[in-house]
Formats: structure tokens, sequence, C-alpha cells
């Protein structure tokens, strides 16, 4: 029983350190797995500090640069992905605003559910 209960209370005060402290390893297979390619694939060539490129404003390669984001605000807000603009840029739903642009154009369905999904959980996002 006290077992249970000091389990418990671990488990809500790791909860309350946040990924900072204690990232869950899902979070960060699925991050490695199915978002960082597909950012690196399809972003990166234009919103990285690496590749010297941030339109927009835009860097897509870390925590602090995707959370601050670029020209017009934070380009992820945690939880909500019907809020983020990486989301509606993805969608293209706002005019002149598809991402990536043509001629390459739009992700596959299975591309934006996997960075919809991404947003909702967390996000887990590397700090650098
Ligand atoms: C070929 C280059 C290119 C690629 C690839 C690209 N972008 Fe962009 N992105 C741009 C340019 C240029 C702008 C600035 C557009 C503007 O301000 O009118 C921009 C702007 C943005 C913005 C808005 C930044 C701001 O704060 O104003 C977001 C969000 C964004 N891109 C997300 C993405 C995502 C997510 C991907 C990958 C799925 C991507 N982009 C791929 C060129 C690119």
């Amino acid at each position: 029983m006290r077992s249970s209960i000091s389990l418990a209370v671990l488990l809500v005060l790791s909860m309350g350190r946040g990924q900072a402290a204690d990232p869950d390893p899902a979070a960060i297979a699925y991050f490695e797995k199915q978002v960082r390619p597909l950012l690196v694939e399809h972003c990166q060539g234009c919103h990285s500090v690496k590749t010297k490129k941030t339109s927009g404003g835009l860097a897509l390669d870390s925590r602090e640069a995707i959370l601050t984001g670029g020209d017009s605000g934070p380009a992820v807000v945690p939880g909500k992905p019907e809020k983020s603009l990486l989301v509606s840029a993805v969608h293209g739903t706002k005019a002149d605003f598809q991402m990536p642009p043509a001629p390459k154009g739009k992700l596959r369905a299975a591309q934006i559910a996997v960075l919809e999904t991404w947003i909702r959980d967390g996000p887990f996002i590397p700090p650098a």
C-alpha cells in the first residue's frame, strides 16, 4: 500500500517537472523516427540555421526556435495543432502560405497527420 502511494506521488512530481528534465522515451522515439526526418527532408532546406536559410525568420531545428517561431510568431502552440502556424502552413489553409511551397507542394495526408499528432501529444522537441 505504502509503496503504491509513493509511486503515485513520484508520478505527479515527475509530470510537474516537464519534458526537459525527464523526456518520455516514446515521445523521443516518435520525434526521431517520424518527425525529424520529415522536417529535415521537407522543411529544413529553407528553415534551418544549419543550411543558413531561415525563410520568414523561421528555423525548424531546435525547441527554442520552433516555439519562438518566425516573423509571424510561434510556429507551434504546444498541444494545439489547430492553433499552430506550422499546421496551417502544411495544410495550405492560408493563401500564399503553402508549405512546402510549389513546385514541391503539399505533404501527403499521412505526413501532415504525423505533425499534428506530434504537436497534440506534447510536442517533444530537442533543445537542438
Ligand atoms: C523552398 C523553401 C521552403 C520550404 C521547403 C519550406 N518553406 Fe516554409 N517558408 C518559406 C518562405 C520563403 C517563407 C516566408 C513566406 C512569407 O513570409 O511570405 C516560409 C514561411 C514559413 C512559415 C511562417 C514563418 C513566419 O513566422 O512567418 C512557416 C510556419 C513555415 N514556413 C513552415 C514550413 C514547414 C513546416 C515546412 C516543411 C513542411 C516548410 N515551411 C518548408 C520557404 C520554404
